[in-house]
């Protein structure tokens, strides 16, 4: 990792970040610090990222299996006409350009490597896809305004709205959360609880068996019951990092659901799925949308 050392500080603590340029945006983050963000400085160190990574063997890992992946589970059912002999990449190129992406909790990327690693993951997983990158919506409470503008710059759509990962899916889209707290997942898996709209899916965020794990089962049951209920019905796929990533991309799975194993799940579970409260959860990982009093 280039001048990680450095890197991982806060920039706006960095020797010579007060430095004025044209190009500087003044912007306040959630902390209510200033924090400035360089526009052009930040897209080149992305760019630079996005380099890196496209070298890297883990990589071609994630490329193929999102692929594999997406031509085989968006493209049942039912099975397009006439693409029965098309090679795996020509019929994925072409079930993708219908297909939409939604990345929630990235995180503060001008200052945290992290989060522009995955940044630029997201770059790389758009381009595989052939997502356009207008129809990537991204959203974190946390973004400074000069990181909005930045996202804007590099064409993706930046919602202005706190979703609480609420997004209802209508044509197949992957979802990009890394490292998000269990709400987001468990809010966006509720929004979806049906047998036609999962199967819509691809998560790239949390292995669900590896919070399962993690978790006090009465605790995961009952405050993330939809994530509980997924963990028997979906298909994870552990995604590959390199050691000196592992801050970055551990526990990284790609998770879809397959109607087949949709359908084991009892009907009842399909009716009226109540909406998710956490009234009672003491860690709660999400920023919840500001009420109106
Ligand atoms: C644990 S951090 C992960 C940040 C980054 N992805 C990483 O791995 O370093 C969780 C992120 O979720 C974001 N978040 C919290 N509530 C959210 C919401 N309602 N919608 C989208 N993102 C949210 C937080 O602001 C934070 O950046």
């Amino acid at each position: 990792m280039p001048n990680a050392g450095d890197e991982w500080q806060v920039a706006g603590k960095r020797k010579g970040a007060a430095r004025k340029s044209k190009s500087l945006h003044l912007s306040t983050t959630s902390a209510c610090c200033q924090e400035q963000v360089d526009i052009g400085k930040t897209i080149k160190r992305i760019r630079d990222t996005v380099s890196e990574l496209k070298c890297e063997e883990f990589w071609q890992k994630w490329k193929d299996q999102l692929l594999v992946t997406g031509s085989v589970s968006l493209s049942e059912p039912p099975k397009n006409e006439g693409t029965e002999d098309l090679p795996v990449q020509q019929e994925t190129g072409r079930l993708y350009q219908q297909m939409e992406c939604v990345c929630y909790g990235l995180g503060t990327f001008s200052s945290c490597v992290s989060a522009r690693y995955q940044l630029a993951m997201l770059l790389l997983l758009l381009d595989a896809g052939q997502i356009p990158l207008k129809d990537c919506s991204i959203y974190d409470p946390a973004f400074s305004s000069g990181e909005r503008d930045v996202l804007r710059e590099l064409g993706l759509t930046v919602l202005t709205e706190n979703e609480e990962g609420k997004r209802l899916t209508t044509k197949p889209t992957l979802f990009y959360l890394m490292h998000c707290g269990k709400a987001l997942y468990n809010n966006l898996l509720w929004k979806n609880w049906s047998s036609q709209c999962l199967p819509l899916m691809i998560i790239i965020g949390n292995s669900f068996s590896g919070m399962w794990s993690r978790t006090i089962e009465r605790e995961f049951k009952q405050d993330y019951s939809y994530i509980s209920q997924a963990v028997c019905v979906c298909e994870e796929r552990q995604l590959p990092c390199p050691p000196r990533l592992i801050d970055v991309f551990s526990d990284t799975a790609l998770i879809t659901f397959p109607t087949n194993r949709i359908n084991t799940l009892p009907q009842s579970t399909w009716a009226e799925p109540p909406e998710p409260q956490y009234q009672h959860c003491p860690d709660l990982e999400i920023i919840l949308r500001e009420t109106q009093s």
